[in-house]
């Protein structure tokens, strides 16, 4: 029985009939829709709508849904389910008799959709940040294993000074931190419970909200009804979020990729995730950072997508909420599939670390120290700015280095030159030199590394908190 024929004189169209139907995808909402179903029947029986057996009946009813789903992924093939919604009252009727009807008193799946929805994205948050944890954790172990290895940094993709590796990809670390706090944040302001909303109006039953949003662990009930029937913000938020991730997954697989060409040389792809060419046999090619890369293109077009569809509705419900959950799910999909992936990338990939520390130690990437050396021994900043460039000059026109040149030479350029010079050009030196909180000087990457490791467990606890 459809949950509305009652007013309809005709059939639907049998394409319309297909084509409006959503249990193709809502059905991954089941679980949710049946605890929801659970807490609402408890509320009809305090209110006096169901007597104890009858709720005890639809309780049955709902597990064994719940079981012959997990059991058989058969079970949930259904033509005629119109949603998610649907087939669960179909299925409770089969199960149970008549009383399988009385559960829907008083409760609209306006509001079903709303509470289905905010459990959903809940959930996939705390998987997300978890996984989360998990990618950066690998990132600092390879951080810390790296010591005091360096790599050139780069500004406008020139070179411009030395860094630890360790300090490179602890960069990436704050990018994800930064995602895992703003699904926190949004996973907040989701934490609100829509069920007693009705269809648009409030329940026309006197339904205990705070008792159902407790029982499924909201922090609240909304505030009204219209807006809460209506309300498809977390979904944008959360694929917003999601979008940022997939945008920092995307830059960090851009900047593997070059830096695993054979131009950079400074990573080895892992052989476990490249795949070859079936035209050049030499080939070796970065697959997963592509289509990582390629992949956050379609995150970022769901937000654009959601955000479209949400801007013209009147309050309240409307049927094109229903093209909501098709760009959540797949965004949600996207980003749980790809992070064990590149956390499994980010463990096999191999360092070349001799060719990175050639490439950090060449290219003038001393220059602003040299300059520093010069501001230590009193020139003004700009004129040792000016000095170095010279020196610079000279290099270029000679192809060598700034610690290639004689101290004769330099002392032309300025008397503020001494032989200790040289000592500040070299590697060490020149990573030391940036010995701030934030900096790339070894002692501070070493602090970096421990604090990271600290904000990571804070996550993991959160998430543990969660579940
Ligand atoms: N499948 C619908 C959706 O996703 C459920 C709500 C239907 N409500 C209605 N009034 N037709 O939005």
């Amino acid at each position: 029985m459809k949950m509305w024929s009652g007013r309809f004189r005709q059939p639907l169209d049998p394409d319309f009939e297909r084509w409006q139907r959503s249990f193709e995808f809502d059905r991954r909402l089941l679980v949710y829709e049946l605890a929801a179903s659970g807490a609402h029947a408890r509320a009809l029986k305090s209110a006096g709508i169901l007597s104890s057996d009858e709720l005890i009946g639809i309780l049955q009813g709902l597990r064994q849904i719940g079981e012959k789903a997990a059991a058989s992924p058969a079970f949930l093939e259904d033509e005629e389910a119109e949603d998610v919604h649907h087939f669960v009252e179909k299925q409770l009727v089969a199960l149970i008799g008549e009383t399988g009807y009385k559960l829907h008193s008083g409760r609209s799946r306006n509001e079903q959709i709303a509470t289905d929805l905010r459990l959903y994205v809940r959930a996939a948050i705390d998987q997300l940040r978890h996984e989360l944890a998990e990618w950066c954790g690998v990132l600092v172990d390879r951080a810390e294993q790296a010591a005091d290895s360096a790599i050139p940094a780069y500004t406008h993709l020139q070179k411009a000074e030395p860094v630890l590796v360790g300090h490179w990809l602890l960069a990436y670390v704050e990018m994800f931190l930064r995602d895992a706090g703003r699904l926190a944040d949004c996973r907040k302001r989701l934490n609100v419970c829509p069920l007693g909303s009705g269809a648009a109006a409030g329940a026309t039953l006197s339904l205990d909200r705070d008792f159902i949003a407790g029982n499924l662990g909201f922090d609240d009930a909304t505030a009204n009804s219209l807006d809460a029937t209506s309300d498809r913000d977390f979904v944008l938020e959360f694929v917003s979020a999601l979008s940022l991730l997939a945008m920092h997954l995307s830059r960090w697989a851009e900047e593997m990729i070059l830096f695993s060409s054979q131009e950079y040389g400074f990573l080895g792809l892992p052989e476990a995730y490249s795949t070859g060419s079936s035209a050049m046999p030499q080939k070796k090619n970065p697959d997963l950072l592509e289509l990582v890369r390629g992949k956050s293109g379609r995150v970022l077009g769901h937000a654009t997508a959601l955000m479209l569809t949400l801007k013209g509705l009147p309050l309240a419900y409307n049927k094109d909420l229903q093209e909501t959950q098709e760009p959540l799910f797949d965004s949600s999909d996207t980003l749980l599939q790809m992070l064990p992936l590149v956390t499994g990338w980010m463990k096999a990939v191999e360092f070349h670390e001799e060719r990175m520390g050639e490439a950090a130690q060449s290219g003038f990437m001393n220059a602003w120290a040299g300059a520093t050396y010069l501001v230590k021994r009193g020139v003004p900043s700009r004129l040792a700015h000016e000095r170095i460039g010279k020196a610079v000059q000279i290099c270029v026109e000679r192809n060598c280095e700034l610690q290639d040149l004689t101290l004769e030479e330099l002392r032309s350029l300025s008397p503020a030159f001494a032989e200790d010079f040289y000592e500040s050009l070299s590697l060490s030196s020149v990573l030391a030199v940036h010995d701030v909180r934030g900096g790339t000087a070894p002692a501070r990457v070493r602090q970096a590394v421990v604090a990271a490791r600290q904000r990571i467990e804070s996550l993991r606890e959160e998430v543990h908190a969660h579940a």
